[in-house]
């Protein structure tokens, strides 16, 4: 297989490290909050929870925390539903709590960055209650639309969780668009009001001390103002499940619009003074992705690509080529998040799941730009089994990425003195954080040695591709990344007469001793190696 072109990155590579921002090469860290940390016995993680164990994330090598909604919120999407976008749920804690937390993450030099949910709304938000009356101002922040003449909905549009994209009112006889569920009814940004109360909430979160957002659903803001019906992929059946049912259609008029990125450069001008980040979630094929991180757009998108990435080195190796080129510097690394199974599932599961997860993990880690890990993935989890009665999805199938965090071996695991909110899963003590940190070849002890191996690699460097057909590798400056992307070994010449192994995923294999030759890696082996500075570089 031809190696693919060096260049092509339509996107400064190096533009973010040469720029010098705190998150350029960066470590973060999703704290799913229901999940992390119990301080109240409740069975759900809070605010005072995750102040706790800061010291564990300070250990892991991370250096910015993103913390999923701690707003208030009817919970029907689990706080994505948020009812007060100023406010803090009491079942998290309080607005003390987040200062308190913000306080100690700064003193620990960690950064905190928030989520913020500008799609929609909770049902329960005073904004769409008031916006029920149509002679009320606030009926224009929602997408209040008149149905077809024989009773249907005003367009084709599905929501991403199954069924149609609208809902009826009985009262007003007119449908309000959701992209989720009928709880979360989407606004309209092409209202300004809707734009001016969402300045006010992110200065607010600025003034409280934020280093930035997490942009939730940052594809979707803005709709086509011709709602016109999206066109069916010809070939696409709608399949099971709402992800295909969603799928099935060209989105050409939901989702995706230009106009976001209008929405993303006046939040830059908001954030900018405070060395804030933007980073998108956008849902889009990685071109697409690229268009919002333009000019004074979001500075960050996930890379998602790698959320569903099969286990084949071609597809590895374009996922990556694919986002560097698009997203450039603006590439935020991950292959997972609390909507998404855990890679070693998503892989096929125990000790082999573990180790591919964690060759992508390094192959991610080595690439310029930050890198986020979902909570449990330093502790190589698999997703918890939850069994079909305490199902609280509403989506389906995202309840095994969210079982609560294992801190120790005891009842509750360390995360709660209650009942937890979701079972625990299957999980045994190997699993968890304080048995990990007890021995060094724990999943844990890996991904700190992969952390800190990564501070080595220089910033301003470039990828170049090298390698062959089944080890994905590439240099970076002084330094080769490279994983056997396979099911049996294979080796790589890494282009220097004398190279040393920094990290390797296998903790049974030496590091630092000078070689020569082929660097051969076992089936799922990662490493990052050092080159002598030798005359054979160029
Ligand atoms: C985002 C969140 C997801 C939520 C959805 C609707 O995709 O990550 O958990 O269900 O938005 O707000
Ligand atoms: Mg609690």
């Amino acid at each position: 297989m031809p190696v693919p072109p060096t260049g092509g990155a339509t996107r400064a590579q190096a533009g973010a490290a040469a720029g010098g921002s705190w998150w350029s090469t960066a470590v973060g860290y999703e704290v799913y909050l229901r999940s992390f940390a119990d301080s109240d016995g409740d069975g759900v993680g809070d605010l005072p929870g995750v102040r706790a164990h800061l010291d564990h994330l300070v250990w892991l090598g991370v250096d910015f925390l993103w913390i999923t909604p701690f707003y208030p919120s009817p919970m029907a999407d689990h706080g994505y539903d948020v009812s007060d976008h100023c406010g803090v749920d009491p079942r998290y804690g309080d607005e003390a709590d987040v200062v308190a937390l913000i306080r100690d993450a700064h003193a620990l030099g960690l950064r905190v960055v928030i989520d913020l949910v500008p799609n929609h709304t909770s049902d329960q938000h005073p904004w769409f209650a008031a916006s029920r009356d149509p002679a009320d101002p606030h009926r224009g922040y929602y997408l209040w639309r008149d149905g077809t003449p024989d009773g249907g909905p005003p367009n084709n549009w599905v929501s991403y969780f199954g069924g149609p994209a609208w809902t009826r009112d009985p009262a007003s006889g007119q449908w309000w668009g959701h992209l989720f569920l009928p709880e979360q009814p989407d606004l309209d940004w092409a209202n300004e009001a809707v734009r001016q109360e969402f300045d006010d909430i992110i200065q607010r979160w600025l003034d409280r001390g934020v280093d930035g957002f997490r942009v939730d659903v940052a594809q979707g803001l803005s709709k086509d103002p011709s709602f016109a019906d999206n066109p069916r992929h010809a070939d696409r059946p709608a399949g099971d499940g709402p992800r295909a049912a969603f799928d099935a259609y060209e989105h050409r008029f939901d989702i995706g619009q230009p106009e976001n990125l209008e929405i993303f450069e006046r939040w830059r001008k908001l954030v900018d003074p405070f060395d804030g980040v933007l980073l998108g979630e956008v849902y889009l094929d990685p071109e697409a992705v690229g268009r919002y991180l333009d000019g004074q757009g979001l500075q960050l998108a996930f890379s998602f690509a790698f959320v569903d990435l099969p286990w084949k080195a071609d597809a590895v190796r374009s996922a990556l080529v694919d986002t560097l080129a698009n997203l450039g510097s603006g590439a935020c690394w991950t292959q997972t998040s609390h909507d998404e199974p855990r890679p070693p599932t998503r892989f096929g599961g125990g000790a082999r799941g573990r180790a591919r997860a964690l060759a992508v993990t390094t192959l991610l880690a080595g690439m310029p730009g930050p890198l986020v890990l979902y909570q449990g993935e330093e502790l190589g989890l698999e997703d918890g089994a939850v069994p079909a009665a305490d199902a609280v999805d509403p989506m389906g199938g995202r309840d095994g990425c969210r079982t609560p965090m294992v801190w120790a071996s005891e009842p509750g695991w360390g995360f709660t003195t209650g009942t937890p909110w979701l079972p625990f899963g299957d999980r045994v003590p190997a699993d968890t954080a304080e048995l990990q940190r007890a021995d060094d070849r724990s999943p844990l002890h890996r991904h700190r040695a992969l952390l800190a191996t990564r501070r080595h690699i220089d910033p301003a460097a470039e990828v170049r591709w090298l390698g062959d057909d089944l080890v994905v590798t590439y240099r970076r400056g002084a330094h080769v990344v490279a994983a056997c992307v396979a099911d049996e070994p294979s080796a790589v010449d890494v282009g220097a007469h004398q190279w040393t192994i920094e990290f390797s995923t296998d903790p049974a294999r030496p590091v630092g001793e000078p070689s020569t030759g082929p660097l051969e890696l076992a089936s799922a082996e990662a490493v990052i190696v050092a080159m002598a500075p030798s005359p054979v570089l160029p």
